[in-house]
């Protein structure tokens, strides 16, 4: 590790948004029961996975997709022949919400600078997003999931560029068992379709950050300044 500064800072860095992480007041959701549950994945995936917020289980043992809307996930992304440990999977909220209503946009507002974090420091190729709560911060308006989902399309957000995917929500079929279907044929078409896509998109994603970009983010992350 020492012999690589940028993957020792990487490192750095991750942890120090894990302890602020932990430890964030910036709305009152911490209040309630359960843990905080921050991303997971390797910093280097390809594909990034984003959901709403965690449900109960997911409060409980603080991991993202692993209760009931999780076993879906894994089920699709077997359909899609996506190994979940090479994926990187998150939600726009990383705590609970009372009885998983949705989340209210002040809590948006003051949550999505942990997926901002997540974002430059994976620099996936692909964003997916899981229901329309996610998709919606991601192009900042309306997203008609019915007309939308499954097909990939470039989006440049933040620091990050690439290509963008809105789905279903795996929950969706608790309420509608019919979009099962749709959501399997969405997820086995998706790794041919994002070929397709990359050919009409550039590389932007393949920028890294430079060790004096690294540096300030861990200042900026730390309150140095
Ligand atoms: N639903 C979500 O949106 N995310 C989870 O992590 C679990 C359920």
């Amino acid at each position: 590790i020492m012999t690589r500064p940028v993957v020792f800072w990487c490192i750095v860095l991750v942890v120090a948004m894990d302890i602020k992480l932990r430890d964030c007041r910036m709305c009152d959701l911490y209040k309630l029961p359960g843990q905080v549950v921050p991303g997971e994945g390797p910093k280097d995936a390809e594909y990034m996975f984003v959901a709403e917020a965690p449900g109960a289980e997911e409060a409980l043992r603080g991991r993202p997709l692993i209760g009931p809307s999780g076993k879906r996930f894994d089920l699709l992304l077997k359909v899609g022949d996506f190994d979940r440990e090479k994926c990187y999977v998150t939600n726009l909220l990383k705590h609970r919400t009372p009885r998983n209503r949705k989340p209210k946009v002040a809590e948006i507002n003051v949550c999505d600078q942990w997926l901002k974090q997540e974002l430059e420091w994976v620099r996936p190729r692909i964003i997916v997003a899981l229901g329309a709560t996610a998709a919606e911060w991601f192009v900042g308006h309306r997203v008609a999931m019915k007309k939308e989902h499954g097909m990939p399309r470039a989006l440049t957000i933040a620091q990050w560029g690439g290509l963008f995917v809105a789905m279903y929500h795996p929950a969706a079929v608790f309420r509608n068992p019919n979009l099962w279907a749709v959501m399997v044929e969405d997820f086995k078409l998706l790794p041919s379709r994002v070929t397709t896509a990359t050919e009409r998109v550039t590389p932007v994603w393949k920028t890294l950050m430079t060790p004096k970009e690294l540096m300030e983010a861990l200042c900026v992350n730390l309150q140095l300044y």
